[in-house]
């Protein structure tokens, strides 16, 4: 069935939702990116405004509209990523379903890297800022609800439940990425919601948007009560 957008359900809350992939740039014209669209992220910004939320939604580059009704930041990479999410708090609930880069190039070069008919020299990354354990772990100014999502090729919630721990946030999204699943840029996601007592339950597999719809209906009542 259809979850109706629970009209009301999150009026006069502020919510922040980071979605789609980010770009780390090499040089002038390359970058190292991944597979994420943003419709999961995007559709969860389009249901939560639907509730009658005020979102923010920070997105790095996709090819899909911005959604209606809501205040879109867009950025590229994961440290722009960051500083648009400090300066879009305080929130009630932030949804971290952005597929944020795990490292970058240490350096970005300011000229095209020319082929001079060698090997190019090995690209040395360094580790990004990790964005949901940041928000999550603020002394001060943690929004009351952080979600985070887990995108995983395998063991989904074993990995899922490590992830909660050491990321400190509320509750998981995990979702199985495996290339057969066609999650990854498709319109359909399977996920289990994770707590942090460690409590699973699994959703059947649905449209991006009906999992948006339910999400934030569960959401609401976690705020609610
Ligand atoms: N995340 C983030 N900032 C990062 C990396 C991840 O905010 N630099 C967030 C994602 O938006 C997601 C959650 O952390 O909500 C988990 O992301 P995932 O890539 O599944 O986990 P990682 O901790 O990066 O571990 P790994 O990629 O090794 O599985
Ligand atoms: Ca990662």
């Amino acid at each position: 069935g259809r979850t109706p957008s629970a009209a009301g359900a999150l009026a006069g809350r502020r919510v922040l939702v980071t979605s789609g992939p980010t770009h780390e740039p090499i040089d002038p014209v390359r970058y190292l990116a991944n597979r994420s669209s943003g419709r999961q992220g995007h559709a969860i910004a389009a249901a939560a405004a639907a509730a009658g939320a005020s979102v923010t939604l920070v997105s790095g580059p996709v090819a899909i509209p911005d959604p209606i009704g809501v205040t879109t930041v867009r950025v590229e990479t994961a440290r722009e990523m960051l500083a648009a999410v400090e300066a879009a708090l305080p929130a009630d609930i932030a949804i971290f379903a952005a597929a944020v880069g795990d490292w970058r190039p240490a350096t970005e070069r300011e000229s095209k890297i020319k082929k001079d008919g060698e090997a190019p020299a090995p690209l040395a990354l360094v580790e990004n800022p990790d964005i949901l354990a940041t928000v999550a772990g603020l002394a001060q100014g943690r929004p009351p609800l952080v979600v985070g999502f887990a995108a995983e090729t395998d063991n989904v919630l074993d990995h899922a439940r490590k992830k909660i721990a050491k990321k400190g946030c509320d509750l998981i999204v995990a979702n199985d990425v495996s290339p057969a699943g066609g999650v990854m840029g498709g319109s359909r996601n399977t996920v289990h919601l994770i707590a942090r007592d460690g409590s699973v339950e699994t959703w059947p597999t649905l449209d991006k948007d009906e999992v948006a719809r339910r999400l934030v209906a569960h959401l609401a009542g976690l705020v609610a009560g």
